[in-house]
Formats: structure tokens, sequence, C-alpha cells
């Protein structure tokens, strides 16, 4: 299986067009320490097989052209046979309108709670109908789906559910209670694989960290370094947690627990633009690497 970062960065990017946080002006001032980072996505496949896209961000566009390794032989190819999401957050499913001059409906795969915000809060889904099409392809945690043209082999993904936070533009409507957030574990049937994604971790709960436990890799939420993040540089009044994202520092952060996971590769991704991970020669960015962790960049491939 291969896996290839495609963005790094939460929503908003690295830098933020409307940020000039320390991290935003370093990486304008051009500081080698401070690379840019597109919106969170990745991409995945397994033995050759066709790409899966996790995640649509608005930077779709130029993220695709990273998985441009073949030769074409037509005029008009799609790099991936799929979308999968792992919510409706904008950051994750805007790039889904850049993708409407495709030639045939999208494969898209979520729970039916993203359906539903993607139908009647940003509804895309709508707007595609006229374009492109979409073939909707419902997965809820606990559902494995076979993303590969073998029965036995290939790549194989199951979601899992996480603590349900409904995007904003839900807020005025009644969302449904559902599942609004879940994580994907991936396996390859043939190498035995296993990596599991989860760009927005609420807690980390005993089954939680027995399944990252249980994976080769995991892509974990890298959002925040604390809590107060975002209060302290007054841009926002909700905390982390609050926003569905546990932090990294502190005796109660996700760091402490994650470092003791014997996974062979332990990756922090959706990493916030005012996070000081981002800064390869901070403090923040060495205790991680300390800790057996990395810090995730676009183009970061990881192949098991
Ligand atoms: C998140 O990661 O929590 C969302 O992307 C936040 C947002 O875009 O409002
Ligand atoms: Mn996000
Ligand atoms: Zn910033």
């Amino acid at each position: 299986m291969l896996v290839r970062i495609l963005g790094s960065a939460a929503g908003g990017g690295f830098p933020q067009w409307n940020c000039n946080c320390n991290g935003c002006q370093s990486t304008r001032a051009g500081d080698m320490n401070a690379q840019e980072r597109t919106q969170s996505s990745l991409a995945v496949r397994a033995n050759n097989g066709s790409w899966f896209l996790v995640n649509a961000s608005p930077d779709v566009r130029q993220q695709l052209e990273r998985l441009r390794d073949e030769v074409p032989n037509s005029i008009r190819s799609s790099p991936i046979a799929g979308v999968l999401l792992s919510d409706g957050e904008i950051d994750h499913t805007a790039g889904l309108m850049i993708l409407r001059e495709a030639d045939e409906p999208l494969q898209i795969y979520g729970t039916d709670a993203v359906k539903q915000g993607l139908t009647e809060g940003f509804s895309v889904l709508r707007v595609l109908k006229n374009y492109c099409g979409v073939n909707w392809i419902n997965i809820e945690p606990g559902s494995k789906v076979n993303l590969s043209n073998n029965d036995n082999l290939g790549l194989e993904v199951e979601a899992f559910s996480l603590p349900s936070k409904a995007p904003k533009y839900m807020r005025s409507s009644s969302p449904v209670e559902g599942n609004w957030v879940v994580g994907f574990t991936f396996r390859d049937r043939d190498t035995g694989g296993v990596v599991t994604y989860a760009p927005a971790l609420a807690e980390l709960s005993n089954s939680i960290l027995e399944r990252l436990e249980n994976s080769d890799c995991i892509l974990v939420d890298g959002t925040f370094w604390q809590d107060n993040e975002l209060l302290a540089l007054g841009t926002s009044t909700r905390t982390a947690r609050a926003m569905g994202h546990l932090p990294l520092s502190g005796d109660d952060g996700s760091l402490i627990p994650l470092s003791k996971l014997s996974c062979k590769r332990k990756i922090f991704t959706h990493i916030n633009n005012t996070n000081p991970i981002l800064i390869a020669n901070s403090t923040e960015h060495k205790i991680v690497e300390a800790a057996g962790m990395e810090v995730a960049y676009d183009g970061l491939s990881i192949e098991l």
C-alpha cells in the first residue's frame, strides 16, 4: 500500500490568506524551516491499483497533479477512482466542486450524516448533479468496503466511529444525530499493511488507542499544540477541544499516549498554521520527534 500526503495543513493551509501569526509570516518570509503546506488530504492505493482520494480539500487541483505518474493514453483521464470523506467540513469537501469536470459520476464514500450536510447545508451534491453527477456509497462505522477489483486481494477500508460534531454550516438547520466524523483504517490484503487515518480526534478512548496500536502507520490529528492556542492569539473564542481536536501538549494531550504506541510510523497531520510544530527548528517540533513521532509535510509517501 502506498499512502501519499497531499496536504498536511488544517483548514486555511500554511500560510492562511488572512493570518499574520508567527508561522504564516515565517513562511511568507521564505524561512526554510517554515515550509508551505496545502490543506488536509491524502491519497492511498494498493498493488499499483487506482488511487483513492481521502478528503477533497480546496487545494485539490494542485494536489492531484502529484498523482499524475502514469503516461496518459487518452485526452481525458482521472487520476483517482473515488473520494472518501472522513467528515463534511469545508476543508475536506470544498474540493468536490473543483472535481466537477469529471467525465463520469464521482464515486464518493461517506456516512449518511455527511451526505445530508452536503445536500442541505453546503449543498455541493445538489450542484454536482448538474455537472458530473455523484454515485454516493454509504460507509458507516464498522462497515468494511473493498476498494479493489479483486474480492480477496488489494485495498480494503473500514470506517470507525469518532466523537461526532456537525459542521458549522449545519448550525442553522437541525442536523440528524449521526456519524458526522469518522476515521479510516486501510488494509492491504496482499502485504498485510495497516494504516489508520484520523484528522479529527476529540479524545483518545481505549478502543481508539487499541485500533491505533494495531496499525503499522497512524496519521492523526495534529491540529493544535495547545488547547487555548487560538484564544491566546485572539483569533477564536473556542478551545481546541471545543473544536473537536485534542491538543498535542499537556498531561492530558495526545502526544503522551500516542508516543507509547508501538506502530512503525506515527505521524501528525491536519496541522493548523498556528501550531509551532510546523516550524522545523522549533522546540515543539523537536519534542514531537523526541517522542518518536513525525510531522507530516506535503508529498510525504509511506509504503507498507
Ligand atoms: C475542523 O477541522 O475542525 C474544521 O475544519 C473547522 C472548520 O473548518 O470550521
Ligand atoms: Mn479541518
Ligand atoms: Zn497563521
